[in-house]
């Protein structure tokens, strides 16, 4: 069997290929955030998935958000994680956080049936 990083098993709306390019518009997480914000200053952000089925057989059972903060030598730094419990809650997160420096909010996602997948979005500070 071949061996892969788990960097190489993430899918993305743009690396998606096969049978996953029918799946992108599902499974890639949706960051809604503005585009620049005040630093240290309280920004909502919400993170959310789908159109995807909520099944305990066929859903999105968990996600994580992370911050790639220009300048930081170690990155990223962990926003939140949430699990789902299917059919009971949807995967649609609301976050309040406060930025310092510019970076990309990432989005990382688990679906039972299809793997990982993930989204970004660039923030600026200033
Ligand atoms: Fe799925």
């Amino acid at each position: 069997m071949e061996k892969k990083d788990l960097g190489v098993l993430i899918n993305t709306f743009d690396n998606a290929a096969g049978e996953a390019l029918g799946k992108r518009e599902g499974h890639t997480p949706k960051i809604e955030a503005p585009d620049k914000v005040k630093a240290d200053e309280g920004v909502t952000i919400k993170v959310s998935v789908g159109p995807h089925p909520n099944t305990v057989e066929h859903s999105i059972r968990w996600l994580e958000v992370y911050f790639y903060e220009e300048g930081r030598a170690f990155n990223p730094v962990v926003l939140a994680k949430v699990s789902f419990n299917a059919p009971t809650t949807d995967p649609d997160i609301t976050l309040k956080v406060k930025f310092s420096k510019s970076g990309v909010i990432h989005a990382l996602e688990y679906c039972n049936l299809h793997g990982l997948w993930s989204g970004k979005k660039e923030i600026n500070v200033g």
